[in-house]
């Protein structure tokens, strides 16, 4: 079944729509670099500060004037490593917090907080 299509497909890449198709397909896997790229690192936590500062950055952020002493405790994203002053509990209790995010951008900080604590036991063995 699968060699089938297989065949149809190199077949039809050879006609006009099939050099659309393959742009299809660069196109479906250059999206699929990019997200390759933001679970790797640097770009995960670029977005995943990025939807903090927009959901969390009111009571979290100190340089804002709504910023909410208690909430600053916990974290403080003027910080650049803002997780690093958090209990490997309050990590996890990130989790819940995020839970009226939108399903992408959870799944986005679920990722974060399993990479924070894995580097944490990574460093500390
Ligand atoms: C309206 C203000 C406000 C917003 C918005 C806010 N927080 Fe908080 N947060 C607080 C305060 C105040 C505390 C400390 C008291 C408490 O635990 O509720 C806190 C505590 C926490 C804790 C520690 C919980 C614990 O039990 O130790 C975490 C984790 C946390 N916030 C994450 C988030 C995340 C993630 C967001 C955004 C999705 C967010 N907060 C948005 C005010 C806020």
């Amino acid at each position: 079944m699968k060699t089938t299509r297989a065949v149809r497909l190199l077949a039809s890449l050879t006609t006009w729509s099939g050099r659309r198709c393959l742009a299809v397909m660069l196109v479906a896997s250059l999206g699929g670099n990019a997200l390759a790229a933001e679970a790797s690192g640097e770009a995960l936590n670029a977005a995943v500060r990025r939807i903090v500062m927009n959901h969390c950055g009111s009571c979290h952020d100190g340089s804002r004037v709504s910023a909410n002493p208690a909430a600053l405790k916990i974290f403080d994203l003027r910080d650049e490593d803002w997780t690093a002053q958090m209990s490997e509990e309050q990590v996890l209790k990130l989790n819940g917090r995020g839970k009226s995010l939108r399903p992408a951008d959870r799944a986005r900080l679920s990722k974060f907080v399993d990479r924070v604590l894995e580097s944490r036991r990574a460093s500390s063995q």
